[in-house]
């Protein structure tokens, strides 16, 4: 059968048409699947050189445009292909042959025969006799490559294989331009990944470092309060050192020097009646040695009495309180009020301790600071709570004074009774005075 006659013969055959078309859509379909690039262009070249109407040979082949260097450069081949021509048509520059010819002008091309048509510039030593058609792959205006097909020399053609043709590259230029798409976008994601990915590295390393710095302070944190817990203890030891060794004094001074004051007075009474009649000026004498001895006893009462009020162990903290504060009514043109409510809980030794040392501090700072004339002192029960404040009419403490931590006497009065979950507020209003406010549960200073 000669398919020259055939195609002379029936020229516009319905069938042929619809064929083809049908072919067009293989095509289509074969370009629309998701996969490989390669595997479909061998596919799609497959579907076209099997086609016998559109007289191609076996063979065909894809160049794809490189415009920056201005050369075709082969992609992929189908059919036998010689050594000579794989090697010598790896890269063809645009207007050479009949493919340059082809990427230049955008038009597809017919040659009939191969030794014959002087365009066909590139000849192989096992040529054989064949025509082509050079299909250009146009994606919108961009050329990106030709499709070579061979046919058998002198094909007839016919004007609608043109379109089929024309739309056949346009279909592999589309897909090859998608592939390119697909390919630059997986490209980006994969660079965007990898930055995402270091990205995070560094942000884990930057989070590790915080979370070691955030230890490493927490360390030092606690090392603080270990340590700042370490000095409090090492202050309240003291402080109950302090008081013990008073109380000791106190006593001693108290029981010891005053019994032997008072012997010495009772000896010297003794000798001054014996020496009454003959020396009456030793008597004199005498009777100002008991002067004085009278004089120390005193002092010795009061030092110790100051050293710690025995009241304060006898009768507790509003005894105490009432009576240093008559104390300093004769020592001080202070006047003194003292309200102290019925306790529902007798309260620890330490304690009572505690609140009379803040007492007597605040009341020295009345003293020193204030320039006051009344003193106000409250000891009652609010609640689940005990307050204690101490209230005057002066000049007023200034909060830079609260505030400064060289108030030594302030802290003083905070560590007093922090072993007892005592709060203290110190407040001071211009020229209308100064409270220092204590405020304990009752459950922490209570004996048990
Ligand atoms: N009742 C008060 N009235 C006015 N100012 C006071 C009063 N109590 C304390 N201050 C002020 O607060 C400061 C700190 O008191 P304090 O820590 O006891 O230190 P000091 O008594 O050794 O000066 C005092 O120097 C004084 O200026
Ligand atoms: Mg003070």
């Amino acid at each position: 059968m000669s398919t020259e006659s055939r195609n002379t013969e029936r020229p516009e055959a319905p069938e042929r048409i619809t064929e083809e078309y049908r072919m067009l859509h293989r095509v289509a379909q074969v370009l629309q699947t998701e996969g490989d690039l390669m595997g479909m262009l061998q596919s799609v070249m497959k579907t076209l050189t099997g086609f016998e109407d559109l007289r191609v040979e076996n063979k065909a082949g894809i160049f794809l445009a490189n415009n920056n260097r201005k050369v075709l450069e082969l992609l992929t081949t189908y059919g036998e292909f010689s050594d000579e021509f794989l090697e010598k048509d790896r890269e063809i520059p645009y207007g050479d042959c009949l493919c340059g010819r082809v990427v230049e002008s955008g038009e597809l091309l017919m040659s009939e025969n191969c030794f014959q048509d002087p365009r066909h510039e590139r000849l192989y030593d096992d040529m054989t006799p064949h025509g082509h058609y050079i299909v250009p792959l146009k994606s919108g205006t961009e050329m990106v490559g030709v499709l070579f097909l061979y046919t058998r020399t002198h094909p007839a053609w016919y004007q609608h294989s043109r379109e089929v043709l024309y739309s056949i590259g346009g279909l592999i230029a589309a897909a090859i331009q998608k592939k390119r798409i697909d390919l630059e976008l997986s490209a980006y994601r994969d660079q965007l990944e990898s930055l995402v990915e270091a990205r995070t590295a560094e942000l884990k390393q930057t989070n590790q470092k915080l979370q070691s710095e955030i230890e490493g302070h927490k360390n030092t944190q606690d090392e603080l309060r270990r340590s700042r817990d370490q000095f409090r203890d090492l202050g309240n030891q003291i402080q109950e050192i302090r008081e013990d060794e008073k109380a000791r004094i106190a006593r001693e001074v108290h029981d010891r020097l005053g019994q032997a004051l008072t012997a010495l007075k009772i000896d010297v009474i003794q000798v001054g009646k014996k020496l009454e009649s003959r020396l009456p000026d030793l008597k004199t004498r005498i009777d100002g040695m008991t002067g004085v001895i009278d004089d120390t006893i005193e002092s010795v009462q009061q030092i110790a009495m100051e050293l710690r009020p025995p009241v304060l162990d006898a009768f507790g903290i509003c005894e105490a309180i009432a009576w240093q504060a008559r104390e300093y009514e004769s020592r001080y043109p202070l006047r003194f009020e003292v309200q102290c409510a019925e306790l529902p809980v007798a309260l620890e030794k330490g304690l009572e301790t505690a609140l009379f040392r803040v007492f007597q501090e605040a009341v020295a700072n009345v003293v020193r600071h204030a320039a006051a004339t009344r003193v106000s002192v409250r000891f009652v029960v609010e609640g689940e709570r005990l307050v204690f404040s101490i209230e005057d009419d002066g000049r007023g403490i200034r909060p830079e004074d609260i505030d400064n931590p060289a108030s030594l006497g302030l802290v003083g009065i905070q560590e007093r009774v922090h072993p007892f979950k005592g709060m203290v507020t110190f407040s001071g209003k211009p020229e209308q005075g100064t409270a220092v406010t204590v405020t304990l549960p009752l459950d922490a200073g209570s004996k048990p």
